[in-house]
């Protein structure tokens, strides 16, 4: 598969908007990630999590670190066949049931999160041993009040241990011939990413441990890190506090340590660059419209801040502060509005804005609205390359009929 075209300087100019791949960063982070698994628990696994973004070129690179894929859908399962993986990590409520017993038969990591999975096993009877995990659902608000991401809600993914159906799971597959239990997984979603959540997930992995007095190969301890980010835990932070507290009843000899980074792998070596392309004063604002859109770097609203510079194109300019201006997108919706520039020279005409930190959870939970997928290109030394091509109407229409032509 190629995915590379060389942008030849002036011929080929860069039309925005489009995404940015900082790779020196992106390496930078894979390299910190290795070091760390080194230090603190050496036989472990990295699957990347395919959902945090897809992009073919960045998980292409990610199997090139020697990563494996970690997939939650069958399309994902899919995906990453055709890309050439021979490591998946087969996660989610969702499983296809083809690829599910595909994954199981061909000795990929399955976790099991839905009681129709147990179904499936006990319907294929598998004559060779097949392994499986199972996905823990345990509380973690109780365990760290206020961090987890749905709080009192409680989380919705694995068996629950506290109200016994992961006890039962665990029953149900000691009943299925061949079919042996080799690991579990502990992801867990947090509003903080603190080591409070890690020491927590390892905890719960060692009281299963102790309790069910199971024979495990695997932690699978999930994603959900920081990364590229000074001032917040580093993943050497994150393994100590694993590695200290797995160490209570396993050790890296007979256990493997999975983890699942999506996140602080791929957000900080992302930017997304934007040019302005009309400046207009109303009787009660002054609006800035750019050819961007939050859709992409925030799909789904929530953002409070972004991470951005601007550059500011040649040419005369007004010198005086403007009290707020307000940085819109290219959408017809009139909530596609970024952010308020205070206090800041009047933007004109041609200037960017290039938001940064914007590769998790953007490219590929991006909508086709208005107008389609923004080319993403890659910055290799003095070098870049478009890794994916700026979607037109030809391949939105791809794979559909149309009235006209019957
Ligand atoms: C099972 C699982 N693994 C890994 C991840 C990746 O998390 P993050 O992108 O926060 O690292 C997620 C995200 O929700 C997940 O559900």
């Amino acid at each position: 598969m190629e995915y590379r075209v060389k942008v030849n300087g002036e011929r080929d100019k860069m039309r925005t908007p489009y995404y940015l791949i900082h790779e020196n960063i992106l390496d930078d982070g894979i390299k910190s990630l290795k070091e760390a698994l080194g230090e603190y628990w050496p036989n472990a696994v990295v699957g990347y999590s395919f959902k945090t973004n897809s992009l073919p070129w960045i998980l292409s690179h990610m199997k090139e670190q020697g990563f494996w894929a970690e997939v939650v859908s069958e399309d994902e399962y899919e995906l990453a066949e055709c890309l050439g993986y021979s490591h998946i990590i087969y996660n989610g409520p969702v499983k296809g049931k083809d690829s599910f017993l595909r994954a199981c038969k061909a000795g990929h990591i399955v976790n099991l999160d839905s009681a129709r999975e147990l179904v499936w096993l006990r319907e294929a009877a598998v004559e060779k041993e097949v392994h499986v995990g199972i996905r823990v659902n345990f509380d973690l608000e109780a365990m760290c009040p206020g961090e987890a991401s749905e709080g009192e809600e409680g989380g919705r993914f694995g068996f629950s241990y506290e109200n016994g159906s992961f006890q039962e799971a665990l029953d149900e597959l000691k009943r299925i011939p061949h079919v042996r239990l080799a690991g579990i997984h502990l992801h867990c979603s947090s509003k903080t990413r603190s080591l409070n959540i890690y020491r927590a997930i390892a905890q719960m992995a060692c009281r299963i441990h102790r309790e069910c007095g199971l024979k495990l190969d695997y932690i699978d301890v999930g994603g959900g890190f920081f990364g590229g980010l000074p001032d917040k835990p580093q993943y050497k932070d994150y393994f100590k506090v694993i590695s200290e507290v797995l160490s209570e009843e396993f050790s890296p000899r007979d256990t493997c340590l999975i983890v699942e980074p999506g996140t602080s792998l791929v957000s900080a070596p992302i930017d997304y660059v934007t040019t302005v392309i009309d400046v207009k004063a109303t009787n009660r604002n002054q609006f800035i419209v750019t050819d961007g859109s939050r859709i992409h770097v925030d799909p789904r609203m929530r953002k409070e801040h972004y991470f951005y510079h601007v550059h500011r194109a040649n040419g005369s300019r007004q010198e005086s502060e403007e009290h707020r201006q307000i940085i819109s997108g290219f959408t017809c919706m009139e909530d596609d509005r970024l952010f308020c520039l205070e206090d800041e020279p009047l933007l004109a005409c041609g200037d960017q804005i290039v938001y940064e930190k914007v590769g998790a959870y953007t490219m590929c939970l991006s909508p086709l609205f208005i107008e389609y997928f923004p080319a993403v290109y890659l910055k290799r030394g003095d070098e870049t390359i478009c890794v994916r091509e700026r979607w037109t109407a030809h391949e939105y229409m791809q794979g559909t009929s149309n009235r006209s032509e019957g």
